[in-house]
Formats: C-alpha cells, sequence, structure tokens
C-alpha cells in the first residue's frame, strides 16, 4: 500500500462489477481481479461476460461469478444471486445515454434509462451499504459524467441522470465515512467504448482510454478522495469553466456547438 493510502483494495475479498461486459465496467473488473479481488460480474450479454471472466482466469487467482440479466426488470434476482458473496466494493458502472432532440426519443426509453441510471445504482447503494455497515467496512464507486456538472440541450435527460449520480454519491460519501466506508464518484468525459454507438451519438475525436480511467479511478479511492476527473479538459470543465461563467450562458454555448 502507498504511503498516502486511506483504502487498500487489497484488503476487500469480493467486488461486483456492473456493466463488466464491455467498457468501463469491463476494465474494472480485469484490473480488480489483477489486485486479487474476486468479482461478481452483471451485465445483459452472458457470451460477453464469459469472455471477460476467461481473460480474468487467465491472468490471475481470482474467483469469478458472472450473472446475467436486465438491471432493470431483473434487479431483485440480481440481489438475490449475491446473498452468498460478502460484496466489499460496489461498482455502479451500467448505464446508458440517449443524443437527440429530446422528442425525438419515446418517453419509455427516458423511463428505462433513468431506472438504470438511478434508480439500480441507488437501489444497489441501499441492499450493498447495509450489509458494509455491518462490517464497518468496504466502498463504492459510482459512475458519473462530466456531463453531470452541466445543462445540456439534446443530452438533458442523460446529463441530469448524472448529476444525480454526482449528488447522490458525494452525499453518502460524507455521510458513510465514519462507518468506513468509502465511497468515489467518478466522472469521466468522453471514453473508447460502446457508450456512442447505443447513444446514437458520434463520439468525435480525443477519447480516453478506459484502461487509463479506470487505473485512475483505483488510485484516487485508495487515496480516500470523493471526486475523480480523468483528463485535464474535464477537470477544466468542473474546476474552471462552472465557475467562470453563468448556467445560462453556458447552456447557450453548449445548445449552439454540443
Ligand atoms: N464512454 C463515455 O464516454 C462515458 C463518459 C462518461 C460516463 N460514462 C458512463 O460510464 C458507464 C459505463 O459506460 P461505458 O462507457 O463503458 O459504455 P458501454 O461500453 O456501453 O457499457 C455499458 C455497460 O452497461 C451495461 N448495461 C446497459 N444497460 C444494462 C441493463 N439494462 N442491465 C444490465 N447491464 C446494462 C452493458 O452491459 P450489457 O449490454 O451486457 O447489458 C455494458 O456492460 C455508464 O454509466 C456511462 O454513462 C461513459
Amino acid at each position: 500500500m502507498g504511503k498516502y493510502n486511506k483504502y487498500n483494495l487489497k484488503n476487500y475479498k469480493w467486488a461486483m462489477v456492473t456493466g463488466a461486459s464491455s467498457g468501463i465496467g469491463k476494465q474494472f473488473a480485469i484490473q480488480l481481479a489483477k489486485k486479487g479481488l474476486n468479482t461478481v460480474l452483471i451485465g445483459r450479454n452472458t457470451e460477453a461476460l464469459t469472455e471477460v471472466a476467461d481473460s480474468i482466469h487467465k491472468n490471475s487467482n481470482s474467483s469469478v461469478v458472472i450473472i446475467g440479466g436486465d438491471l432493470v426488470s431483473d434487479i431483485d434476482m440480481i440481489i438475490d444471486n449475491t446473498r452468498k458473496f460478502n460484496v466489499n466494493l460496489l461498482i455502479n458502472c451500467a448505464g446508458r445515454g440517449l443524443y437527440g432532440d429530446f422528442v425525438d426519443y419515446e418517453c419509455d426509453d427516458y423511463e428505462k434509462m433513468i431506472r438504470l441510471n438511478i434508480e439500480v445504482l441507488t437501489k444497489l447503494s441501499y441492499h450493498y451499504t447495509k450489509q458494509m455497515i455491518q462490517t464497518q467496512e468496504g466502498g463504492i464507486i459510482n459512475i458519473a459524467s462530466v456531463a453531470g456538472f452541466l445543462p445540456m440541450p439534446h443530452f438533458s435527460v442523460y446529463a441530469a441522470t448524472k448529476a444525480y449520480v454526482y449528488n447522490f454519491s458525494l452525499a453518502l460519501w460524507a455521510e458513510l465515512k465514519p462507518s468506513n466506508i468509502h465511497v468515489l464518484c467518478v466522472a469521466p468525459g468522453k471514453t473508447q467504448t460502446q457508450f456512442f454507438e447505443r447513444a446514437k451519438m458520434d463520439p468525435g475525436r480525443k477519447l480516453m482510454s478506459p484502461e487509463k480511467v479506470v487505473a485512475g479511478a483505483l488510485k484516487a479511492y485508495e487515496k480516500g478522495s470523493p471526486l475523480y476527473i480523468p483528463g485535464f479538459g474535464n477537470k477544466l470543465v468542473y474546476q474552471v469553466v462552472r465557475r467562470l461563467f453563468t448556467d445560462k450562458f453556458i447552456t447557450n454555448i453548449l445548445e449552439e456547438y454540443f
């Protein structure tokens, strides 16, 4: 453990990773297994989850459990199937976005997104926090987004769900500190994953690698930071742009260029 680390991930036995079949969640699974943690991997695509498990088995002695299911409709089944594991670390990574004019999508599409990005994340946090409080040890890593710091025209519902994740996570961080439960909010900017294809959005250029995002997030977790924003440009949005300009000004600019 590094000199300044407050939370050593190697003390944890089981990590549960939602959205482990691709992108950022898959990287969390791989990098946590490298640190010696056993992992419970959640996603709908069981073939992709099996590939992640195979690659973990090739590179470590960690145990891997796969639970295939839709977090929106099968959440209770998924929680039931994890009861025998003492999950010390919850990674809420499953999430999705929808890019376009607000009325371009069915309301039902937004409802499903809100349920996944907000309700599922909250319910899993609640369930595992209750377990962690009993052992007075554990942690949660919630994946928000830089989009959550801004009102975003054409990405309005997604950005608003991530604003919830940001505020919820920071509040829990402060509340759970006395119970030795650490909560980290990760707010990535554009990252090279399947997110853009699913969100029907052009990713543009300059994407970060999920490997870098996750390596930085795990370091930030061990240091005990409540918030990790990968990349200089994204940090600038949080620390400078938001403080220098009014929300009205930023939103008008985003409406024109985003
Ligand atoms: N990529 C970016 O630029 C970026 C930037 C900021 C924040 N984020 C956030 O990062 C997180 C991970 O996204 P990603 O970029 O890694 O995208 P991704 O490659 O599309 O991964 C999304 C993951 O979520 C899972 N998922 C989606 N809907 C699900 C459902 N109903 N039930 C169970 N699992 C579900 C997917 O698994 P299955 O398909 O197997 O179900 C997949 O593993 C998301 O919360 C996203 O909002 C991404």
